[in-house]
Parts: structure tokens; C-alpha cells; sequence
């Protein structure tokens, strides 16, 4: 069986990664493609407890470091039980943020050494890397007003300052220029289906394969 493929949405908080990822998805169904929806931090039973302990207010007082790690063992669960063998199985994983959410989060917006979290990272990951990570470009400012209007309450993370959302939007844009290949920096400031239509074209590269290999079985 031919190993899936990995494919990673990253972006600010409020950039539409979750929209993209739906239709992105839905897309893929329809032409009868194995697809595998998940999260991080999350995707996996203790994850999803990790999470709630990552984003709630009441962990005010978490140190960057400690945090840093926790996403690494949410990511860890994650690879372990879902990502890899949903790989192994065929899928194409679609997955709402990985590796470079910590590298962006807690590397450009806390300021923690970027090559530390990559070492910490490393027995999660297991070298895992995604086959196409599609970076969405959005104004951090209107990020947050996004989810403002959506009547939701800011989580922790969501609560820090415009300052620092700015930075790991940055960051994000330096992650993708160390490695154009791999990446696809997409503006967002668009209407969803016009985003879409670029999600799309960044895939086709990496779908090809599959989408011929099932249309000559
Ligand atoms: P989201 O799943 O709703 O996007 O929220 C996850 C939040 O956690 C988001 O603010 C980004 C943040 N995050 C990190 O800071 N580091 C990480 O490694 C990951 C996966 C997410």
C-alpha cells in the first residue's frame, strides 16, 4: 500500500485554517479520497486533555518553557497514535497545525531558541515532516477581531497581546523562507473560495500521485 500523505494548515489565531481545512477535505472526499481530519495541540484522548490545560485562562501562570513542553507531548500522543498510522494506512492526513505552531508560538512569540524546540520536538516527531505545510498570511489584528466578532472567549494563548501575534505571523514567513519548497504561503485577506482555489493548487502537487494512482486501480 502506498504510504498517504501529510498535509499541515498553519496560520494565526483567527486566519481561517479550520474553514480551509473543511473545504479542502471536502473536496478531497468527493473524488473518493481516504482523508483523516485532525488537530494539535489535540487529535488523541490525552491530547485533547493537554489542550484543555494549554489554552485555558486558569493556566495563567504556565512558563514558556513548560508550555513549550506540553505541545510537545500532545504532539508526541499525536504522532504515535494517529498521525503515523494513518500514514501507514493509506490516508492523507489533513491536520489543523504541527511542528511549526511551537517553532512560531513559542520560538518567534515567546522568544524561546529555535533550535531548543527543535530538539525537544524531536523525540514527538520522531522526524516526521509534513509533505506540505500551507502557511495562511493574515493581519494579526484583524485575526483577533475575527474571533472577537464570533462571540467565542478568548483562550489563553488568544489573550496575549496584538505585539505578539504580530511576531509569530512574522515568524511564520521566516519558518516558510528557510524551506520555499516544502511550504505555500497563502494571503488569506480573501474570500474563503478564492483562498480555496489556492489551497488547492498548493495540493495538487502533492495529491497528484494519489488521485492518478486511484484513478488507474
Ligand atoms: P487552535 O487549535 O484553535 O488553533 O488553538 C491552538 C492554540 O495553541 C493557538 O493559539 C496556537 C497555539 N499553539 C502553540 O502555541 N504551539 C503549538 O505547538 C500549537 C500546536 C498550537
Amino acid at each position: 500500500m502506498m504510504r498517504g500523505k501529510f498535509i499541515v494548515i498553519e496560520g494565526i489565531d483567527g486566519s481561517g485554517k479550520t474553514t480551509q481545512l473543511q473545504l479542502l477535505g471536502d473536496k478531497l472526499k468527493a473524488r473518493g479520497v481516504p482523508v483523516l481530519h485532525t488537530r494539535e495541540p489535540g487529535g488523541t484522548r490525552v491530547g485533547e486533555t493537554i489542550r484543555e490545560i494549554l489554552l485555558s485562562p486558569a493556566s495563567s501562570d504556565l512558563v514558556p518553557r513548560a508550555e513549550a513542553l506540553l505541545y510537545a507531548a500532545a504532539r508526541a500522543q499525536h504522532v504515535a497514535q494517529v498521525i503515523r498510522p494513518a500514514l501507514a494506512a493509506g490516508q492523507i492526513v489533513l491536520c489543523d497545525r504541527f511542528l511549526d505552531s511551537s517553532l512560531a508560538y513559542q520560538g518567534f512569540g515567546r522568544g524561546i531558541d529555535i533550535n531548543l524546540l527543535e530538539r525537544i520536538n524531536e523525540p514527538a516527531t520522531g522526524g516526521l515532516v509534513p509533505d506540505l505545510t500551507i502557511v495562511l498570511k493574515f493581519c494579526a489584528e484583524d485575526g483577533l477581531d475575527r474571533i472577537n466578532k464570533s462571540g467565542r472567549s478568548f483562550d489563553r494563548i488568544e489573550r496575549e497581546t496584538r505585539a505578539f501575534h504580530a511576531k509569530v505571523g512574522d515568524g511564520y514567513l521566516v519558518l516558510a523562507g528557510r524551506d520555499p519548497g516544502r511550504y505555500s504561503v497563502i494571503d488569506a485577506n480573501r474570500p474563503a473560495e478564492q483562498v480555496h482555489q489556492d489551497v488547492m493548487t498548493a495540493a495538487e502537487g502533492v495529491l497528484n500521485e494519489i488521485l492518478t494512482a486511484d484513478s488507474g486501480a
